[in-house]
């Protein structure tokens, strides 16, 4: 069990926090895993009707321990992660995002499975998958395309470019940016709370609607992103970035042309 997250219950309501703000809620193998059984374990709770992700007022998430990274055996991660990403994607019933701060890797990755997000403006979101020389994850080479159009898609893929809370509210990532952290947790706990007055089942079947459409296409290409994700883990390029983020320094890619 990890103390790095948080585990609020409340009639209806299981609230998830992350809690390790010294690596600013970076994301450990023992993290993934506690919020993975905390949504396996709601999913088929009928006591439980919403979930509520957050990290800290000032920090959503660094995203994947980038140690845990360098350290991945041969195989990939491990399957805590996985295991978690799945647990999302699978889950029946709404989830709820409050984001401040940095939301980085899978913590930008992971809202696009959660149902409301809410942002503070001057969140920073980033998924810089090729810039440590790995590739998109868990539906975002899908996802984002359609949603925001390649243009787009291949500032934020394949440049790594951060953007703004207020960015990903205005191309539909977010549902609304806010002005703090407080201000998104409130809304984002608001919206949680509307959730409970509604029928559940009412709710969890139009969920289920609404996600359909090209859902096998979706699980395709989550398998493959995983395969090629978990084999560039341990790949030359990715270890030179890794080890140039952990030494503080400029990657140096030049050796690989
Ligand atoms: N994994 C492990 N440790 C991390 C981390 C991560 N993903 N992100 C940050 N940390 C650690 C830093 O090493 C630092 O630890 P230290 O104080 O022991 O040196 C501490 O958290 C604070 O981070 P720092 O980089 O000093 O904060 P910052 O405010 O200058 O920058 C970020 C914030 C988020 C921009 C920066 O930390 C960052 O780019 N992190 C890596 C994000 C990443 O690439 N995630 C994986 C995506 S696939």
């Amino acid at each position: 069990m990890s103390d790095h997250i948080i585990v609020e219950r409340e009639p209806g309501l299981l609230t998830l926090r992350m809690n390790r703000l010294d690596k600013l809620n970076a994301l450990t193998r023992a993290m993934y895993s506690r919020m993975a059984e905390e949504l396996n374990a709601a999913n088929d709770d009928r006591s439980v009707q919403a979930v509520l992700l957050a990290g800290s007022e000032e920090c959503f998430t660094s995203g994947n321990d980038l140690l845990d990274f360098m350290n991945a055996p041969k195989e990939g991660l491990g399957g805590e992660v996985l295991q978690f990403m799945q647990a999302l994607f699978e889950f029946k019933k709404p989830v709820v995002a409050a984001v401040a701060g940095p939301a980085v890797g899978i913590g930008t990755t992971l809202l696009l499975h959660c149902d409301f997000v809410y942002v503070s403006r001057d969140a920073m979101l980033k998924m810089p998958f090729v810039k440590l020389g790995l590739c998109p994850e868990y539906g975002s080479s899908l996802i984002l395309p359609r949603l925001l159009g390649q243009a787009r898609a291949n500032d934020l893929l394949l440049l790594s470019e951060s953007f703004t809370g207020e960015q990903a509210a205005a191309w539909g990532i977010a549902n609304a940016a806010l002005d703090g952290g407080a201000a998104t947790f409130a809304k984002a706990r608001e919206t949680a709370l509307q959730l409970l007055d509604l029928a559940p089942s009412a709710v969890q079947v139009s969920k289920r609607l609404m996600r359909a459409p090209g859902r096998e296409e979706l699980r395709q290409v989550i398998k493959e992103e995983g395969e090629l994700f978990g084999a560039r883990l341990k790949h030359p390029e990715a270890m030179e970035a890794l080890a140039a983020f952990m030494q503080k320094r400029k990657p140096d890619f030049s050796k690989f042309l």
